[in-house]
């Protein structure tokens, strides 16, 4: 048996992944040591309670509920604990102190990253971060180092569980949104009581900020991702998208973009959007996570698997504290973060795609030709059109009891810019002719 130098590894937070992530690194220490060519010697757990239920089974003697004393004389510190404070400050005197840091904190990274970084690289020391966005799935590795050479060109990721689950649920099972959410809280997806960091697109946004960061070596605030949830999406939306061949997922969008005045920047945004049926992302049910990657060289390029979870994760924060070990074996400072590109941050105004368009319309000669001079008067040309006469049972409020025959018109249109978009459904909204606008959907992936 080899005789490694061992390292000292503090662990903060013993929820469902720390306690894994403890759990594993007992049980495959010396396995663990071979690959990172030092002894990983947990010498601590810092929690709230020393006494709370745990998923693992852990030796009573690891825990303390001083976490500042554990970081000292710690060689690597894994902080997850979650939350901006006290997690900042402890990976900042862990940091100072010297230790490498991993981390599975995806909102403190989105919010203080930079700083984060830069405490990092002042002292030589490293900042790892797989477990924070997609969970268990390898994606920044393959950002930072494997496409290092490459150029990316987009990200569409799906990189909450939560509201794939329930997307999915409205697309095969046919549940209503609230019908859906109540499933994914009893099988302990979606936040109880509150489910809105995840339905309301919070925690893809940080993931995306994360993301679009690393893919474009700029540093992309939290504040600069557009972000829509999915608490407005409908299951009549959802059974239209089928029926013209897409599904409704919530989307993770990094993308190098030129705007209208020749600037190249970087536009992050997260909304749901219709995706067509045969894209690889159409595949990724339940509460799976897939990154789909574009790149100038490279191609296409899916990573897909599970995003959340105790075990699975730390799958990620081990794999980082192997990479950590290794680099405190070999020495040198730490690799910091590129943000050499520092492109600007585009407005979503700045933004062209393909929309999906569904109106109440009257059903009368002459409509369809005031509903095409709309879309044409605001630049947005449209690409497909399909009517359906609604039955006088579904027909809206406004116009029932009356004799007036409404009918559903769903335009698809060609690529066109937010704010032409925007004026476009105004003044759709404004029209005689037009009852309701009932959605307005973006197409992506195409
Ligand atoms: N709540 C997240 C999800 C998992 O539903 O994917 C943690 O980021």
């Amino acid at each position: 048996m080899i005789e490694y130098r061992n390292l000292r590894v503090a662990l903060l937070g013993a929820g469902s992944v720390g306690a894994q992530v403890a759990s594993l690194l007992l049980e495959h220490g010396p396995e663990l040591a071979n690959r990172a060519g030092a002894g990983l010697e947990l010498v601590g757990i810092a929690v709230r309670d020393p006494e709370a239920q745990r998923t693992a089974e852990l030796p009573a003697e690891l825990f303390t509920t001083d976490a500042e004393s554990l970081i000292l004389g710690a060689d690597i510190v894994i902080e997850l604990m979650g939350g901006l404070e006290p997690a900042r400050t402890l990976i900042l005197q862990a940091l100072n102190s010297g230790a490498d840091v991993i981390t599975g904190n995806k909102a403190l990274l989105a919010t203080h990253g930079p700083e984060l970084f830069e405490a990092a690289e002042q002292v030589g020391a490293q900042l790892y971060y797989e477990a924070a966005v997609a969970g268990a799935i390898p994606i920044i590795r393959p950002l930072r180092d494997s496409l290092a050479g490459d150029r990316i060109k987009r990200i569409l990721g799906i990189v909450n569980g939560t509201t794939n689950f329930i997307l999915d649920r409205m697309d095969t099972v046919g549940e209503s949104l609230e019908a859906a959410l109540a499933t994914a809280t009893e099988l302990g997806y979606a936040e109880k009581p509150d489910p809105s960091a995840d339905t309301e697109g919070f925690d893809a946004a940080q993931k995306t900020a994360i993301l679009a960061s690393l893919a474009f070596h700029t540093t992309v605030p939290l504040d600069a991702v557009y972000r829509e949830g999915i608490t407005k999406v409908t299951l009549e939306e959802v059974e239209a998208a089928k029926k013209a061949g897409y599904v409704v997922k919530l989307l993770a969008i990094c993308e190098r973009l030129t705007d209208a005045d020749g600037v190249e920047g970087v536009s992050a945004r997260v909304y749901p959007a219709l995706v067509p049926r045969d894209h690889p992302l159409a595949a990724v049910h339940g509460a799976k996570n897939a990154v789909f990657i574009e790149a100038e060289a490279a191609g296409d390029l899916m990573f897909y698997g599970a995003g959340a979870g105790g075990i699975e994760t730390a799958s990620a924060v081990l794999g980082d504290l192997v990479s950590a070990a290794r680099r405190h074996v070999i020495g040198g400072p730490g690799v910091a973060e590129s943000t050499h590109a520092n492109l600007p941050i585009l407005p979503i105004t700045a933004v062209t795609t393909r929309y999906q368009i569904t109106l109440s319309v009257v059903d009368a000669p002459g409509v369809l030709a005031e509903i095409a001079t709309l879309f044409s008067e605001h630049g947005v040309s449209v690409e497909a059109l399909t009517q359906s006469v609604q039955p006088q049972s579904v027909q809206p409020h406004a116009i029932q009891n009356s004799t007036t025959p409404t009918a559903t018109l769903v335009i698809g249109t060609h690529e066109a810019s937010e704010a032409a978009l925007a004026a476009t459904v105004e003044a759709l909204e404004a029209s005689d002719v037009v009852s309701t606008v009932t959605s307005v959907l973006r197409v992506e992936g195409l």
